[in-house]
C-alpha cells in the first residue's frame, strides 16, 4: 500500500456534458485528496506531449481533434494506490468494455468519446503531472492533520 499522485483529467465531452463534478465527488467520497486542479483549452504541442506513445495510432489524429475541441480538467489527486484506483474507477478505455459503475461504465458508450483520463502507471503519472502543472500549482497540505483523510 502506497501513496501515490495520479493525473485525472476530465476531457472536453466530460465537462461540455457537465460530468467535472460527478467525476471529482467519486474521487472526494472514495477519499483520494485533491492536490491540483484548473480548466485550461490545450493547444496541439501539449496534447501531442502528452499522447506521445500513441503518434503512430491510427486513431491518434482523431484523438488530438477531440481533444483540442474545448476545456479540459486536468487534476491531481493525491492517496492510496491513487494510480492502479484512478484506473479502476475510469473503467475500461473502450467505454462498451467498462462496467456500470466506473466513470466510462456510467457515462458513456463511444470509446472516442471517453469522458477522462487516467495514468496508467506511476512513472507516467509523474511524467503526465509535470506536462500539465508547474511545481507552485500543486498544493501541499502540510497545515492540515495527516489523519483526517487518506
Ligand atoms: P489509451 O492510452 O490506450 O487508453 P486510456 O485512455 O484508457 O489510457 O488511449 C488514449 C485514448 O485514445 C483513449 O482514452 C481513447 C482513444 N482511443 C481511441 O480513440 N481508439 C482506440 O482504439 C484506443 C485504444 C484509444
Ligand atoms: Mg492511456
Amino acid at each position: 500500500m502506497t501513496t501515490e499522485r495520479t493525473f485525472i483529467m476530465v476531457k472536453p465531452d466530460g465537462v461540455q456534458r457537465g460530468l467535472v463534478g460527478e467525476i471529482i465527488k467519486r474521487f472526494e467520497t472514495r477519499g483520494y485528496k485533491l492536490v491540483a486542479c484548473k480548466m485550461l483549452w490545450p493547444g496541439e504541442d501539449l496534447l501531442k506531449k502528452h499522447y506521445a506513445e500513441l503518434a503512430d495510432k491510427p486513431f491518434f489524429p482523431k484523438l488530438i481533434t477531440y481533444m483540442r475541441s474545448g476545456p479540459c480538467v486536468p487534476m491531481v489527486w493525491e492517496g492510496r494506490e491513487a494510480v492502479k484506483m484512478g484506473r479502476m474507477m475510469l473503467g475500461a478505455t473502450n467505454p462498451l468494455q467498462s462496467n456500470p459503475g466506473t466513470i466510462r461504465g456510467d457515462f458513456c458508450i463511444d470509446v472516442g468519446r471517453n469522458i477522462c483520463h487516467g495514468s496508467d502507471g506511476v512513472e507516467t503519472a509523474k511524467r503526465e503531472i509535470d506536462l500539465w502543472f508547474q511545481p507552485n500549482e500543486i498544493t501541499k497540505y502540510e497545515s492540515h492533520s495527516k489523519d483526517w483523510v487518506y
